[in-house]
């Protein structure tokens, strides 16, 4: 009984010393140094963004006074890969889009804000030449993607604005500016239509679809002059819907039906999909742990893999064209916090490793889920509340998780990547390779430490072993510092941060070196890029 007492009271010792400490168990990881046949190429902008458009013009700024907030968030990005990131601009508003040359920007309407909805989109939004030249004011050698309204089923409204899309791109300010049009959508979610009033759900089916988009289509190819030679192409598709049915809608149900083989339709050359995680207009620490949670992750995204390999069959590219977390813009308290960064990298990263060549995250001023926030806000993101005082532009947590994906990608325009086999269901894992060797791996520990959670942050002791070679001598470790993964603000990334008023960072570049053999600790919530030498 002493005995049993006093070998109780040394376990408990030794379990109170653990968690002092917090529990850290050993992890292997094994990492091949060259890269495997099956890793992915990466585009450099493989983070991208979706803008809707009602309020292009303030992300845009004038033409005399550019948003150089915006300019500066997005050029940390391509400083980081060479290239920005690329720009697609519509959305729900590109279906309530109006074309009057006598307009300077926008004119738009919107509904009342709500506490679910603070930021609605403007239920009617008309827009003149100078809309679409303002995006001469995006960074140098910024790809674009605009959408033209095919909701209200107006050929007229297509048509001009598919003219002056044009004519903007044709004009010699934006040659300069070297901000290219890559693809026009014509239409955004039109497997929606059915239920949002722009079509009769009697008779909209994929086939009635095809039909009418070709119809559209070959007006919109000659007003924007898409042809087969070089310049801008359709991308087809941006459904909303996750059919993957050759009779629905679906890259499949478009395929079938003849969508790519009418005129206009052998110019698509990309087919969009747009994806959220699901649909929570409110939020709590379980709901953002679901979002972070690795299998959710794969789950939602490799439930894609059928469209993506029948899209890339017929030869074309596939990118999710519109994602984001949650709808409603996002679910306050998740969407807007640290712990979405970490689904950001994890979710970005893993789309590359099903075939997904551009992953466009949706941003909208106000909304909960948006990396950057653009413009000065007066109320509350969260619930719409007054603010005591406005809220200067400034970047939200997810921001973080597109520098870590920019520098795990890198500058030489062909790296690829590998997921890692990581036997933990928190701890996922990326492999990067430079001319096919091992440059930099990205650890993402995606258990949610909460400003709720009880008792101390555990953290796993990540050991790493090299297959394929001698192991590189050393590694330099980079850390996103969270406190809690609930937390909208007050992260950073190897010591620096970027939320400042003008995105540009703040503080000093902090690393730590150690050999490449030696246990690397990985806390509940954090994300270490490591670079071997
Ligand atoms: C069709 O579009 C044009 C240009 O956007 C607009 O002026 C006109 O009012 C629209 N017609 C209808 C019926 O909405
Ligand atoms: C496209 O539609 C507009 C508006 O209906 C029309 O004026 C124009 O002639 C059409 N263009 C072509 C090439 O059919
Ligand atoms: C997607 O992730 C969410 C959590 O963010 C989860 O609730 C949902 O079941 C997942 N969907 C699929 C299809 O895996
Ligand atoms: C968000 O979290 C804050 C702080 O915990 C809380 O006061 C607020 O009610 C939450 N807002 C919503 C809309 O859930």
């Amino acid at each position: 009984m002493l005995a049993l007492l006093a070998s109780l009271s040394v376990l408990s010792a030794q379990l109170t010393a653990a968690s002092a400490q917090g529990t850290s168990a050993a992890l292997p990881v094994s990492l091949p140094l060259s890269a495997p046949s099956s890793a992915a190429t990466l585009n450099p902008d493989l983070l991208s963004f979706s803008i809707e458009q009602d309020l292009w013009t303030e992300w845009a700024g004038t033409t005399s006074s550019p948003n150089t907030f915006f300019q500066n968030a997005l050029g940390n990005l391509a400083q980081r890969t060479g290239q920005t990131p690329w720009i697609r601009i519509g959305a729900d508003s590109e279906d309530h889009t109006n074309f009057n040359a006598a307009i300077q920007g926008s004119e738009d309407l919107f509904p009342a804000p709500t506490t679910t909805v603070p930021y609605p989109e403007a239920s009617s939004i008309v827009v003149g030449d100078n809309f679409y030249s303002l995006a001469s004011n995006l960074p140098k050698g910024t790809r674009v993607i605009w959408g033209v309204n095919f909701g209200q089923n107006n050929l007229t409204a297509a048509f001009l604005e598919a003219r002056s899309i044009m004519n903007a791109f044709k004009s010699s300010a934006m040659r300069e500016a070297d901000v290219t049009l890559e693809f026009i959508e014509i239409g955004n979610e039109a497997d929606l239509y059915s239920n949002n009033g722009f079509r009769n759900p009697s008779t909209w089916t994929i086939q009635e679809y095809v039909k009418e988009w070709t119809n559209f289509a070959e007006n919109v190819s000659v007003a924007a002059g898409i042809t087969s030679g070089s310049g801008p192409k359709f991308i087809g598709a941006a459904f909303a819907g996750s059919s993957h049915s050759t009779s629905s809608f679906s890259p499949q149900g478009a395929i079938a039906n003849g969508l790519l083989t009418s005129a206009p339709g052998k110019l698509i050359t990309a087919i969009s999909q747009h994806h959220y995680s699901g649909s929570f207009c409110s939020g709590n620490g379980a709901l953002l742990q679901d979002l972070m949670t690795k299998a959710n992750i794969r789950s939602n995204v490799s439930s894609f893999s059928p469209d993506v390999v029948a899209v890339k069959a017929q030869g074309l590219d596939y990118v999710f064209g519109e994602t984001n977390s949650f709808s409603c813009h996002g679910a306050p308290n998740v969407s807007n916090t640290a712990g979405a960064a970490l689904w950001t990298l994890d979710y970005t990263l893993f789309s590359s490793q099903v075939g997904i060549s551009r992953v466009h995250f949706h941003e909208g001023v106000g909304y909960k889920y948006n990396l950057i926030q653009p413009a000065t806000l007066t109320r509350s993101i969260l619930d719409g509340s007054p603010l005591s005082q406005p809220l200067t532009p400034h970047v939200q947590p997810q921001y973080y998780a597109a520098l870590i994906a920019a520098e795990a990608i890198g500058t030489t325009g062909s790296s690829t990547a590998t997921e890692l086999t990581i036997d933990n269901d928190f701890v996922s894992g990326y492999a990067f390779f430079e001319g096919g060797m091992l440059k930099r791996a990205v650890l993402i520990n995606s258990q949610a430490f909460l400003s709720t959670s009880t008792g101390p942050r555990t953290a796993v002791n990540v050991d790493l072993t090299f297959t394929g070679g001698s192991a590189p001598k050393t590694v330099q470790i980079k850390r996103l510092k969270i406190n809690h993964a609930d937390d909208a603000s007050g992260l950073q990334w190897a010591g620096q941060t970027f939320e400042t008023s003008d995105a540009k960072p703040s503080g000093q570049i902090s690393t730590q070196t150690q050999s490449a053999t030696s246990a690397i600790e990985l806390s509940e919530t954090e994300v270490v890029l490591l670079a071997f030498q």
